[in-house]
This record gives C-alpha cells, structure tokens and sequence, in this order.
C-alpha cells in the first residue's frame, strides 16, 4: 500500500532529528512491502520567517490530505517577541484544530536498558508499557464562560468552565477501546464522578459505550485522584487509561516521568474516522519542544521522533508488526549501551544524534 505522509520538521532540534526518521522511512521503503511518499512543510518559527504566518494555507491543504502528519517541534527565544496569532505554537494549535484531533495518545514505556535510570524501583516500571488517551478538544480549557470579573470590593472573581457533550465522551471512549483492542485489552476510564457533574456523564456515556460493541474489552472505572496514586504505585495495572482534558493533562505528564528523559516519549494525536473510508486523521510528534539549548550541537535524542514514527506505523497504518520492530530495534540500540548525552550513564556509549539513527536501522 502506499501511504502519504507530510513531515514538518519545524524548529531547533526539529529539523536534526526529522532526518533521522527519514532513514527509517527509507528502511521501509527500500523494503517494498509499504511505500511511504513524504512532502515536506514549514510549520513555527521558520514558516512565520518565510512567509509571516505560523503554517502556510498550502501546508495546512497538505496536512488535511495526508494519511498521516509527522511533527518535529516549534518555538525558540528568536520568535518571543513574535505577535501572538502568529507565534510558533499557533501552528500545531491550527493544526490540531483542522484536523479535529481530539484524541491525544501519550505512550509511558519502559526500555529494560534504562530502567535502573528511574528514580522509581526497577520492579515497578521494568517491562512497562501503558498508554494515556487524553481527551484534548473539551473540557475545562475550552468550556464557556471563561471569565475574570472584578467584583468591585477588592475581590476578583475566575470562572472556567468543564463542558462535555455526550458525542465528545463516546468518540474518546471509542478511540480507547479500539487501542485497547490492538494492546492488552484492558480500559480504565478516570473521573470524578463523586464530586463533578462531567463525571457523572463521563462514567454514564462510557459505560454505554461499552455496552454498544466493545464488551471484549475489560473496563473499569477509577476515581481520577485514586487513579494517580494508582499510577505510582503500580502502573503496570493498566493498559489504556482514558480520561479529560484536565486530567489527561496531569496524568500523561506524571506518566513520562515514570521512565524518566524528555527526548524518549512520543505522542500521538487522532481525529475521528472519516465516514466512507474510516481512516483518523493523525498527527505524530515527540513530547517535547524545540529544545533550543542543545540545537545545532547534534546531540538532540532522536528515539521519540523515531518512536512517534512507530506509533504512525501502528495506529494509522495498522502495521502492528512493523512498528514493534521499531521498537524492539530502539530496545536493542539502547541495549547494546548506545546513548545519546540526555539519557548516558556509566558505562555507556555517548553517540550524537545521527549516530542513533543509523544504530537503530542497522538493528
Ligand atoms: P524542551 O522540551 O524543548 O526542552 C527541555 C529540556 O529537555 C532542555 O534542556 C532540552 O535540551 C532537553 N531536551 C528536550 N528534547 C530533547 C531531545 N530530543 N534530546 C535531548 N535533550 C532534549 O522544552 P523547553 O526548553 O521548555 O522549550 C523550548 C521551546 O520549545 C520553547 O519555545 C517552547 O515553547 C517549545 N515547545 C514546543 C513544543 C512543541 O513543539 N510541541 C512542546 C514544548 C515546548
Ligand atoms: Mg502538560
């Protein structure tokens, strides 16, 4: 089959980690069994040099027609001073509102090589491997009003709003059983039902959805404050957590942290699937940003470009295999003691940034 993607390296460390997936892109190519035809965009900092806007209405066209979107990173200290509808990160916001991405997927792995590097005990995260599904369109960050008034006698008075619909609970909790169905099968779905109206209906409309089709997946229902004790406690209870924006929030953040650096995580970010051919509109991206500091220096940590990549392999190509020899060939560079500067250790092989990309495609 042949697959369409747009990369948009965007700023900083972006743009030298991007070529280290097309190495990978090229692997699979050459291969022959898929072929995957790449474009290339401007999206940040270096989209607003070019032409003054954040991302182009022809990349935003490009974006919309391909099967997936892969995203390096925006921002930087050169853009501060940017005007704000233009600012780096009103590029991925557009983005993701276009395209309707209200599924973010935040992966929580454990790599073996590194699992004595948590500050957590190697039997709690080894072999770990969970996925956070964050509602990211809703919620207590959109929700209507969203006001500060002064109240006139030295006070002032903040009012956000949670807002869900029932369309925005089920299309979530359908994202999350279908994931569920290509890992372990197993949903925990977080609320606070004990004490928010929104949870009340989450709890309602997901149990619904179960019923409708997905009873082959184990559910259960958490307390979202239990449900982060719950998660340093023992995280490899779970499989696929699902939950709100707020939450999803919080949790996907304390969850990267179980494993430790900022340059191994990938995310990912999925629309509904289109009503003739069923396919989601995608976004893959590592979590973290431009990482200005260290751009330029080719030490940048390319395994959660290179990861988000696998995650495009699994949840919009369906290739289930592929993506888990990425990730096992990811598994076996780090194994060999193969580091880049953020995540050495003693007794390991500090390699830079194209360096890592080759030990993962030759593996
Ligand atoms: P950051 O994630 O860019 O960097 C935080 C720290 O982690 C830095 O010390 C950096 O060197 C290190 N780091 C991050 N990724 C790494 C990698 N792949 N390999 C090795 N080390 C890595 O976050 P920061 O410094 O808060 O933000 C820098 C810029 O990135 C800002 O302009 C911010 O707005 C933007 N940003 C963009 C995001 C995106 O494009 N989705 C997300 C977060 C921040
Ligand atoms: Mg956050």
């Amino acid at each position: 089959a042949t697959h369409k993607l747009l990369l948009l390296p965007g700023d900083g460390i972006g743009p030298e980690i991007m070529p280290e997936v097309k190495k990978i892109i090229a692997w699979f190519n050459a291969r022959g069994t898929d072929t995957f035809e790449t474009e290339e965009g401007l999206v940040g900092g270096c989209a607003y040099d070019a032409h003054g806007q954040s991302i182009s209405e022809g990349d935003m066209a490009k974006a919309m027609a391909a099967d997936a979107v892969i995203f390096g990173a925006v921002g930087g200290p050169k853009w501060d001073k940017v005007p704000y509808e233009v600012r780096p990160e009103a590029g991925l916001l557009r983005l993701r509102k276009d395209m309707q991405l209200f599924a973010n997927l935040r992966p929580a792995i454990c790599y073996p090589a590194l699992a004595g590097a948590s500050s957590l005990k190697r039997e709690v995260i080894e072999g770990l491997d969970i996925l956070i599904l964050r509602e990211l369109t809703g919620g207590v960050y959109f929700g209507e009003p969203k006001t500060i008034t002064d109240l006139g006698n030295g006070q002032k008075r903040a009012i956000d709003t949670q807002v869900y619909d029932t369309y925005e609970i089920e299309r979530i909790a359908k994202a999350a059983f279908e994931l569920a169905r290509t890992r372990k099968g197993k949903v925990t779905s977080m609320e606070k039902r004990n004490v928010m109206k929104s949870g009340v209906l989450w709890n309602e409309v997901v149990t619904a959805t179960h019923k409708n089709g997905y009873e082959d997946v184990q559910l259960e229902h958490m307390l979202a404050d239990a449900g982060g004790m719950q998660l340093v406690r023992w995280p490899k209870q779970f499989d696929v957590i699902v939950t709100d924006n707020l939450f999803g929030d919080m949790l996907s953040d304390v969850a990267a942290m179980l494993t430790g650096s900022l340059g191994m995580l990938p995310s990912a970010s999925l629309g509904a699937p289109d009503a003739t051919t069923g396919k989601r509109k995608a976004l893959y991206e590592p979590v973290h940003g431009s990482a200005p500091d260290i751009a330029g220096t080719g030490a940048a940590n390319p395994i959660a470009m290179i990861a988000s990549f696998a995650m495009a392999l699994r949840y919009s190509f369906e290739k289930v295999a592929e993506a888990d020899m990425l990730d096992k060939a990811i598994a076996n560079a780090l194994d060999k003691g193969l580091r880049t500067r953020d995540i050495a250790s003693e007794g390991t092989t500090v390699i830079g940034t194209s360096a890592m990309g080759d030990a993962i495609v030759a593996e």
